[in-house]
């Protein structure tokens, strides 16, 4: 059974900070290749992963659009889509990563997105492990990759108005059908000294978690965006792992 974790929120809270290092616990732990998926348009998983993005999923999609009927006379559309994804991914290290790239603009692309639901769907079962960054906001929650996570973390900080986009983003989750196992709340960027989340239970989510802030990721982010060499001990990675660690375990359970 592949555990999937899918990461949404409002825009800027460290929804690719909470992606890029749970994909490096879940693969330095597991020892085993975690598909590491960014659904952000916007796309910056792969800077954060030091690993250069290959070609998006977007760029595939517009060239079979472009192509039609110019696709080898040996291959069926499925079968080129298939192959041409499997060159788009790339592999990291202990991860590979694939870019989802644009949104799809005006026209139909109805038949090539079920064909690339049903290559993601494949692709998923092929790993343990598949973590997924959306793009800030609900109405992009992306239907287009893992329709059932085990879990859906919701980020926010301790604005209002961040908490009441992650209590619509959820609201919307379970309206657009994606049927996550679980839902559950992350505060961001909390106090160094604080103990854990500022409210142990939310209405809408499962369970709530708490990432402090950390001088580390802040000072690292002038200079790079990678995540690669922020320490295990940083508080914001252990309260991530601390995270990521308990919702697959209740996973395991299941
Ligand atoms: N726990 C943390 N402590 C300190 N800084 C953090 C933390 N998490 C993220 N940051 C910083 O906050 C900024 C935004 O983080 P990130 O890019 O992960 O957010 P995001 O929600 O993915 O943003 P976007 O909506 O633009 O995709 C970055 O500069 C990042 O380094
Ligand atoms: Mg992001």
């Amino acid at each position: 059974m592949t555990f999937t974790i899918a990461i949404a929120g409002k825009g800027g809270v460290g929804k690719t900070t909470f992606a890029a290092l749970s994909v490096r616990y879940l693969s330095e732990s597991l020892k085993d290749v975690v598909l590491a998926v960014d659904a952000d348009p916007n796309s910056n998983l792969g800077a954060k992963l030091e690993t250069e993005p290959g070609r998006t999923l977007g760029d595939i999609r517009e060239e079979l659009l472009r192509k039609g009927d110019e696709i080898p006379k040996d291959m069926s559309k499925q079968e080129y889509l298939d192959y041409q994804i499997r060159l788009a991914v790339k592999e990291g290290k202990g991860f590979d990563l694939l870019t989802m790239g644009r949104q799809e603009g005006p026209g139909c692309y109805c038949y090539v997105n079920n064909m690339l639901r049903t290559f993601l769907d494949a692709l998923s079962t092929r790993y343990a492990t598949v973590v997924i960054d959306n793009e800030a906001g609900m109405e992009h929650l992306s239907r287009r990759t893992t329709r059932s996570p085990d879990v859906l973390f919701v980020v926010c900080d301790r604005s209002k108005a961040s908490q009441d986009a992650a209590k619509r983003i959820a609201a919307l989750a379970d309206e657009m059908g994606i049927k996550a196992r679980r839902k559950a709340i992350v505060f961001s960027m909390l106090d160094p000294d604080s103990k854990g989340p500022p409210a142990e239970s939310v209405d809408g989510f499962d369970v709530a978690y708490g990432i402090r802030s950390s001088g580390a990721i802040m000072s690292m982010s002038s200079k790079t965006e990678s995540v690669m060499e922020i320490p295990r001990t940083d508080p914001a990675f252990s309260d991530i792992v601390k995270a990521v660690e308990s919702e697959r375990k209740a996973s395991l359970k299941r």
